[in-house]
This record gives structure tokens, sequence and C-alpha cells, in this order.
């Protein structure tokens, strides 16, 4: 079943003094995501990733184009009630407990007073902020904020979870609390979408990613297929910089430390540059295919245009 849906949806912002020019931030965008599902919304800065969350909640409204969530059209008021956000930068009011925050979301998601209690109390323990009693919100840590802000957004058991950029400006611990936190909620098997620009959390948490960029979707792609796809190239790495002479025209890329060699080769001539490394007498140190990764696939998507300029 397909948890969203997004057909043509373009948002244009009218910019100027007098407002009259329009400018697209979201060209078009057509993206399905199965239920069950962790999807990564990846793109560089303004590259229209929380334009689209702000569409798919109805906080903002498309130029053109429509999306459906858990089948029904989004801004059906029933989806609200089956769908959590995490907002890019959440801003709660300060003078709030974590309890007190939570039960006023609670309220505002129509969760039963006579269960709100315990919801707010197993709430707090599975985001690891069971002892912050009631302190206040203002002398939270950002990655307790965070944490918070998550909380907040699953109070209502949603089946499909939002979330915009949940892990910038985080530090290493409260980064990995939070990947933690998504990796629960992926267990127990909800829809999660998120946008991010930290890759290495999306190659870690997401079954697929999209890439956008200046508006446009760029790529879709299976995590795991970056992973598993056979390295076209290998690095190797010998000591014997004197026999670069005899393998340089093999090499595609090579860098010289002293007499450390590190060179990449496409893996059809691995088997020849290993042969004549042999007959130069060179000490082999390591043999690793080179991988792609996610990394390579999101500067490809975002430097294709760049290319195609230089091509024309
Ligand atoms: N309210 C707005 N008015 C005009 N332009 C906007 C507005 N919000 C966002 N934009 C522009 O739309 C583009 C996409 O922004 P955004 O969706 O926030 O990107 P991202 O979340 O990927 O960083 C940017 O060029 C941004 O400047
Ligand atoms: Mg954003």
């Amino acid at each position: 079943m397909l948890a969203i849906e997004i057909k043509n949806l373009t948002k244009e912002y009218a910019v100027g003094f007098w407002k009259k020019q329009w400018r697209p931030a979201l060209k078009s965008l057509n993206l399905t995501v199965e239920a069950g599902e962790t999807f990564g919304f990846l793109g560089p800065n303004g590259a229209g990733k929380t334009t689209t969350l702000k569409l798919l909640m109805g906080i903002i409204f498309p130029t053109s184009g429509s999306a459906t969530i858990l089948g029904k059209d989004f801004l059906d008021p029933e989806v609200k009630r089956r769908i959590g956000f995490l907002p890019e930068q959440p801003y709660f009011y300060d003078y709030l407990s974590a309890p007190e925050l939570l039960d006023y979301y609670a309220r505002l998601s129509g969760v039963p007073a006579p269960v709100r209690k315990q919801r707010i109390g197993e709430l707090l323990g599975r985001v690891g902020l069971a002892d912050v009693g009631n302190k206040q919100l203002r002398k939270f840590s950002k990655g307790m904020l965070q944490r918070v802000g998550i909380a907040q957004a699953i109070i209502h058991d949603p089946e499909v979870v939002f979330l915009d950029e949940p892990m910038s400006g985080l530090d290493p611990v409260g980064r990995h609390e939070v990947r933690e936190l998504i990796q629960s909620l992926k267990d127990a098997g909800k829809t999660i979408f998120f946008s991010t620009h930290i890759l290495s959390d999306a190659e870690a948490l997401c079954d697929r990613v999209a890439v956008i960029h200046k508006g446009e979707l760029r790529g879709v792609g299976v995590v795991n297929d970056f992973r598993s796809s056979l390295a076209e190239k290998t690095e190797v790495i010998w000591l014997g910089a004197t026999a670069l002479s005899a393998v340089n025209s093999l090499l595609a890329e090579v860098h010289v430390t002293g007499d450390t060699v590190r060179g990449t080769v496409q893996s059809g001539d691995l088997d020849r540059l290993l042969e004549k490394l042999r007959q130069q007498g060179a000490r082999l140190i390591s043999v690793m295919p080179v991988q792609r990764t996610l990394e390579d696939y999101f500067l490809a998507k975002t430097r294709e245009e760049e290319k195609e300029a230089v091509t024309l």
C-alpha cells in the first residue's frame, strides 16, 4: 500500500518588493512512499525540502498538483489524525515543562483524557526524557528539545511521521539519540518521511532516498543498491614508488606519499595491475573495491546540471 503519493506538486512563491514575480520553489514533484518505508528526502539548502513538507502538512498551499496520504486527499482532516510532524527548528513555549507541552499536544490531537497521562509518561521514557521532571524547556539542550519535538509528533501514535531535518544542529551524541529514536519508529512499522542534508544519517536509516535540487527531483534510489552494487573501481595501495612508471597507464587516479602509492583502477584492469606490481617487486598493502556511496549519488545528482552546462 502507498502511504504517500505526490502528484505534480508545484509551489511558486511571490517574490520581489511588489510580489509580482513568481519563483518556483518546487517544480512538479512526483513521488511515492510505501507504507512501512523509511524515506529520506535529500537536498542541499534551498532545494525545496521544507516547502514540500509544509505543502504536505497543509501549512502552505500548492500552486498546482496534489497528494494523497494513506489513500486520502492530503488535506482531509482524517489524515491529520493519522500523521505526525516535526517542523524544522520547532519553537516551543520556553516556560512549559516537557509533560505540560506534551499534554497540550495530546489534547490538540484528541488523545482521550484517561490515557493521556500514561501515554505522556511512556513517551517521555521512550525519547529518553523520563527524568526531566518539571524542568522548563528553556533549560533544555538542542538535542533534548528535538526529542521533545519528536515526542510531540508521535503523541497520538500516528501511522506516518514527517520529520524536517531532525538531526540538524545536533552534536554527535544528540544525533545518535535522534537516530536511535527514528530507528525505533521504523522498527515499530511506522512510515517515516524525513528531510535531511546529512547523508550518513540517511544512509544509516533509509530504505529509499530521493534527491531534490533547485525544486526538481533529480533521482530516487534504494539505499541497499548503493552498497551492493558491484564496485566499478578498486583502490590498490602498495609500497614501491619505482613501480609507478610500469603501471601508470592502468591507473585512473594516483596519489604518492613517499614510497607509498595509492592508485585506483577500473576493476577490469585489476588483474593486470597486480601482475605488473608483482613483476616490479612492489609490496602490496591493500586491495579494496571502491563502493559507490550515497554521497557519490547525491553529488552526481546535484551536479548534473553543471555538467550539462559544460557539455552544451
Ligand atoms: N515564504 C517564502 N517566500 C519566498 N521564497 C521562499 C519562501 N520559503 C522558501 N522560499 C524559497 O524556496 C526555496 C526552497 O526553500 P526550502 O523549501 O526552505 O528549502 P530547503 O528546506 O530544501 O532548504 C528557496 O529558494 C527559498 O528561498
Ligand atoms: Mg528546510
